[in-house]
């Protein structure tokens, strides 16, 4: 129970905040760059940093740019790197063999950065939409994503990840199933200290529209995710997913997108108590760099309110574009 306050004058609660050294010792959320991760896009080719342009500031970097990229992430004390390939359309399938090719893009740029930088943690991502033809991240068979023949070709993907160095593996397919099912083939071949920081509660999200054009992913998407992803109105079902997904082999789970969802975030901390992270997707991105853009809002002191915020809410972590521009401000 919250403990009688004096009433006015006796208690001026401006006292606290009168000064910044009064300020910093009341302080009740601390951000350092220990709580990002940085999510990067990679492509193919030599020396390429192409632009993205709905995501200002953000490129798609063939990996000799990613291995810099995780070198300054390393430099500027950010913990984690996580890979989202942009696949030649040429390479996109019906069965999405290119997901478990050992020299996809997304393995070579793990090799990569696990040789050059071995103290910086990869993390990547297993879904089948950067290599499907539909553009979804299960096989859709009669207008249907199916669920089960999904899962066996994530567990091939998620293996070809492991085997290539991966750190942390972040599914983010929202199939039924798939942690215990990638779980078991960690632990039967070798990786059993392989993470896997599950999308466990990941909304059907107009967010997410900005990443779709970094991947090449929107044009060839047919119809929408809401069979596999969650109703943004449901909190309750969050839960089931997260439990579910704990009981499962999840190490960590994620809330999907991140500043519309902070209440999810909070129930996920106090419910479960697990590492807990949000992902501040593309398109939250957009919208505070297309801001600052425009002069609209200040966009450092935006982007640092909104990475406060997530801690604040409860996460231990976030996934956000922000990460190398917000540890070089915390970093001084
Ligand atoms: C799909 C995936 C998506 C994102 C990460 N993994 C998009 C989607 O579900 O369509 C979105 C990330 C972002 O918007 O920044 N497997």
């Amino acid at each position: 129970m919250r403990p009688t306050q004096a009433p006015f004058p006796a208690t001026r609660l401006r006292r606290t905040r009168r000064t910044p050294a009064l300020r910093a010792l009341v302080a009740e959320t601390t951000l350092t760059p220990g709580d990002f991760i940085w999510p990067v896009f990679v492509r193919d080719g030599e020396g390429v940093s192409e632009p993205i342009h709905s995501m200002p500031g953000v490129n798609r970097l063939s990996v000799d740019k990613v291995v810099e990229a995780a070198r300054e992430a390393h430099a500027l004390g950010i913990p984690a790197i996580c890979l989202f390939p942009y696949t030649d359309p040429a390479l996109k399938t019906e069965d999405c063999a290119e997901a478990w090719n050992p020299e996809n893009l997304s393995n070579k740029a793990t090799r990569a950065i696990k040789a050059a930088v071995p103290e910086l943690a990869v993390m990547t991502d297993v879904a089948l939409d950067p290599y499907n033809i539909t553009g979804h991240d299960g096989y859709l068979e009669d207008g249907q994503i199916v669920n089960d023949r999904t899962v066996e070709a994530l567990v091939k993907q998620a293996l070809s990840q492991a085997d290539a160095g991966a750190d942390i593996i972040g599914p983010s397919d929202m199939m039924d199933g798939r942690i215990g099912a990638i779980r078991s083939e960690l632990e039967a071949r070798g990786h059993e200290n392989v993470l896997l920081l599950s999308y466990a509660a990941k909304f059907a999200s107009a967010f997410y529209g900005p990443f779709r054009d970094a991947l090449g992913a929107s044009g060839a998407l047919k119809g929408d995710k809401k069979s596999y992803q969650q109703d943004p109105g449901n909190a309750n079902e969050a839960m089931r997913l997260i439990e579910r997904d704990l009981s499962e082999g999840a190490d960590m789970v994620m809330v999907k997108p991140g500043m519309p969802y902070l209440d999810i975030c909070r129930r996920a901390k106090t419910e479960f108590g697990a590492p807990t992270f949000a992902y501040q997707v593309s398109g939250e991105y957009a919208m505070l760099a297309g801001a600052a853009e425009r002069g609209w809002i200040d966009g450092e002191k935006a982007m640092m309110e909104s990475l406060t915020a997530f801690k604040r809410a409860g996460c231990d972590g976030v996934l956000t574009y922000f990460a190398p521009a917000a540890a070089r401000l915390l970093n001084g």
